[in-house]
């Protein structure tokens, strides 16, 4: 073999490695799809649940009831009540109304007014009226319990619920100790 022999071998075998690598390169080009940082839709589903449980989440787990607490004060709270006073009672002795009696209500089973028609929702809620409860309540009755009849649209200001909720305490035989 001679060397123009050698050289034509040579020439062959680097146009064939260029042509593998060029052909790569171009179709590298023609097919590129940008890749997201974050592969699209799973995550995107997945945070999406995240993000609407985190809201009840928070206020079940996460919601800070001391503090929650410190911010309101029973006298702002018997304010605030007249509002609920057109559906209850309150104070020791008090009758059924369009809701059911309040006095001793922290701390008591729920549905637990023995002459009180309550809705199916809350005679099957089974939880007691802790403080983390009421709050939890108070927010937004109907989406606490689902298909609740007191129809009310809830306290939005932390505040105010913690000042009621002191105020539904003190009217008791055996408040509750405040964190
Ligand atoms: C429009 C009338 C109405 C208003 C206003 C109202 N409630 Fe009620 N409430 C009801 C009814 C009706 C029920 C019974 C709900 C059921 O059976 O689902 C109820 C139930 C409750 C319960 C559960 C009691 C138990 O024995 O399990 C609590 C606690 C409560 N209300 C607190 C309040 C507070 C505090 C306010 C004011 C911030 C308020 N409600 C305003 C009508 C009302």
């Amino acid at each position: 073999m001679d060397s123009f022999e050698l050289n034509k071998i040579i020439a062959a075998i680097l146009m064939v490695a260029l042509l593998i690598i060029g052909i790569g390169k171009i179709s590298k080009i023609i097919f590129h799809v940008e890749k997201p940082k974050i592969p699209g839709y799973a995550v995107d589903v997945e945070e999406a649940n995240q993000a609407s449980t985190a809201t009840v989440k928070s206020v079940e787990d996460k919601v800070d009831i001391s503090a929650l607490m410190a911010m309101g004060d029973a006298t702002s709270g018997e304010k605030i009540f007249k509002k609920c006073a057109a559906c209850h009672s309150i104070v020791k002795g008090g009758k059924n109304n369009i809701g059911p009696a309040l006095y001793n209500v922290v701390g008591r089973q729920s549905g637990a007014i023995s002459d009180y028609k309550y809705s199916k929702a809350l005679a099957a809620h089974g939880k007691s009226w802790t403080l983390e409860e009421l709050n939890g309540y108070l927010i937004k009755p109907a989406k606490w319990i689902k298909g609740t009849k007191m129809a009310f649209a809830g306290l939005r200001k932390e505040k105010d619920r913690a000042s009621v909720i002191k105020y539904l305490n003190q009217n008791s035989d055996n408040p509750l100790p405040l964190p």
